[in-house]
């Protein structure tokens, strides 16, 4: 089955309340939140106050994207704001598996981030400790950037691995997704969406949201 995250990276900061309300309505499963520090990624967004603001607003669990530095210092605040899921980037995380083990210890399910030209071998060796792999198919730090399409053979392996390893493991695809690109990813395994531009940028959240998700369905 097909998961939509919209990201509210796309949405008007100013009425958040009513967007997260408005793609829950349309069928999201998901709320994606991307967080950007300005060093890891050359952009900044927010932190865990604008997801305890947004938290009232939607009964959607919340996937939280850290695309941060030292995610470790801040794992709790998310935890505590109401996190669903929080990933952290291989990139980022110099003892990934001790990262991996503190997310869990706050009861959050936890998710590796793969970069557009980091190989999946980084992760093999916590496949059996988390519960997602994001994989970027945009350079993260901004939202309506095009779709690479290279990636699509590393969620093709991965899904393999899972396959045979008999894992329990979400594939979750960010960057550039739209309901033409949607397809070989879902046809690679993928199972989990994000969205930015392709839905907060429409003036038919519900169509768009629909679109997307019928063309991951086929
Ligand atoms: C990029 C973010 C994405 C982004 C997706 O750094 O991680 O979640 O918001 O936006 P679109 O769907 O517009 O590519
Ligand atoms: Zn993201």
């Amino acid at each position: 089955m097909i998961k939509i995250a919209p990201s509210i990276l796309a949405a008007d900061f100013a009425k958040l309340g009513e967007e997260v309300k408005e793609v829950e309505a349309a069928g999201a499963e998901l709320i994606h939140v991307d967080v950007m520090d300005g060093h890891f990624v050359p952009n900044i967004s927010f932190g865990a106050l604008v997801m305890d603001a947004i938290r009232p607003h939607t009964s959607l669990p919340l996937d939280v994207h850290l695309m941060i530095e030292n995610p470790d210092q801040y794992i709790e605040q998310f935890a505590k704001a109401g996190a669903e899921y929080i990933t952290v980037h291989v990139e980022a995380c110099r003892h990934l598996h001790r990262t991996i083990q503190l997310i869990r210890s706050y009861g959050v399910k936890p998710g590796v981030v793969l970069n557009p030209h980091t190989p999946i071998e980084t992760i093999q060796h916590v496949l059996e400790d988390i519960d997602m792999v994001l994989f970027m198919t945009v350079n993260p730090g901004f939202g309506g950037q095009k779709f690479i399409e290279s990636v699509v053979p590393k969620i093709e392996a991965l899904s393999t691995i899972i396959k045979e390893r008999g894992l329990n493991i979400d594939i979750e695809i960010d960057g550039g997704i739209t309901a033409e690109t949607i397809v070989p990813c879902a046809k690679a395994g993928a199972n989990i969406f994000v969205a930015g531009s392709a839905i907060f940028g429409k003036e038919d959240r519900h169509a768009a949201l629909q679109a997307i998700k019928a063309a991951g369905e086929q």
